[in-house]
């Protein structure tokens, strides 16, 4: 275990502001877990790809950096995989396609660590974390006792997880158990993937979303950003109808009978947000939907489009757009994730 004090959030945020971080500790062991002793519940933080610091932090952050993997079991269909949180998602992406081993292909280059992955629940291409999560391992500050939780029991929802509700502050994610299939099948649903061939193989497909994710979305290393800034919001079919009339073209995914999501990004172009800047952060050019710190920005500048884009989308659609990303203040998070 080590501590680092009065750190710049520049290396622990891929948004990149300059904040002061007062207090960083990174764990490796269930031991340094035992023995860690913060002076209030700390802040948990992966890679920072979700997490913007809007100020200065005081509170104690901690990070569990234990990134080690194993193979629990393999069949002639299965293979069950036991990761350490602080393993990096990408390469535990491709390390499974190298083996052969289908289900996690579709999240290929999402940004962030393991121990990240259920807490959002992350998702893309038609495939999310909760359809290949056998448990998680969840590490209680008070009981300093490790807890398997099946993923059934993880309440996984849209970019939503038991993580960010009942267990909100109680714990850290210390590793998760990922089930891979040695025949897969290929989850081609996303529209920029149906164009492969009939049969597309692992590579193929893993390829793929990497091509897709590297035309559509900045890189992080390149021009600071932390992926989809909002969640698409889900509204009734109702409201939907409605929206329909006034708007023909509006896209809408259905959920069930009651429920469609809606692209953020959509409604972002067509109130003339795809490549809007103020200050130094703006809408990136090809997806609005990631807003991008240019370099210089403020927390301001971005609190400030923020508010922006919430009401603009509010008045002409009657949709309150909800922060995907995890923006924290001296006091905890705004708009209470
Ligand atoms: N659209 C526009 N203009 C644009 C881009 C998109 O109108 O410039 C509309 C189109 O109708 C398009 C729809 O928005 O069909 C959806 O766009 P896209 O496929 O790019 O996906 P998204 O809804 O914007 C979500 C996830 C992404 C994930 C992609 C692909 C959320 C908040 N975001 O984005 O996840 O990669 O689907 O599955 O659900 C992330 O969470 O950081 C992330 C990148």
């Amino acid at each position: 275990m080590h501590t680092l004090s009065q750190v710049s959030a520049k290396t622990y945020s891929t948004f990149r502001f300059q904040q002061t971080l007062s207090e960083l500790t990174e764990l490796s062991s269930i031991q340094d877990l035992e023995l860690y002793n913060p002076m209030a519940t700390p802040i948990i933080l992966g890679e920072g790809s979700n997490t913007i610091f809007l100020q200065n932090i005081e509170k104690p952050i901690c990070r569990y950096i234990a990134a080690e993997k194993q193979l629990l079991s393999l069949d002639s269909n299965y293979a069950a995989l036991h990761v350490e949180a602080g393993h990096n998602w990408h390469e535990l992406v491709s390390w499974c396609v190298d083996n052969g081993w289908w289900g996690i292909e579709n999240l290929a280059l999402i940004p962030g660590s393991v121990g990240a992955a259920p807490v959002q629940n992350i998702g893309a291409y038609g495939v999310e974390l909760a359809d290949r999560c056998l448990y998680v391992d969840f590490f209680h500050w008070h009981s300093k006792k490790v807890q398997r939780i099946t993923g059934a029991r993880c309440n996984f929802t849209y970019r939503d997880s038991i993580f960010k509700q009942a267990l909100a502050g109680k714990g850290i994610i210390v590793a998760v158990g990922i089930l891979v299939q040695r025949e897969g099948v290929p989850v081609l649903t996303y529209s920029g993937l149906d164009n492969l061939t009939e049969n597309p193989n692992l590579a193929e497909i893993y390829t793929s979303v990497i091509n897709i994710r590297q035309t559509k979305l900045p890189s992080p290393t390149k021009l600071a950003n932390c992926g989809s800034f909002f969640k698409n919001p889900i509204i009734s079919a109702e409201q939907y109808t409605n929206l329909q009339k006034c708007f023909p073209t509006i896209p809408g995914y259905t959920i069930d009978d009651n429920l469609i999501k809606v692209p953020t990004a959509w409604l972002l172009e067509q109130q003339g947000f795809k490549g809007f800047k103020q200050g130094d952060v703006g809408c990136y050019e090809k997806q609005p939907l990631v807003l991008v710190n240019f370099g210089d920005g403020t927390a301001d500048q971005l609190i400030a489009l923020i508010s922006l884009i919430i009401e603009t989308i509010d008045s002409h659609y009657n949709i309150r757009l909800e922060p995907e990303v995890r923006l924290l203040t001296k006091e905890g998070s705004l708009y209470g994730e």
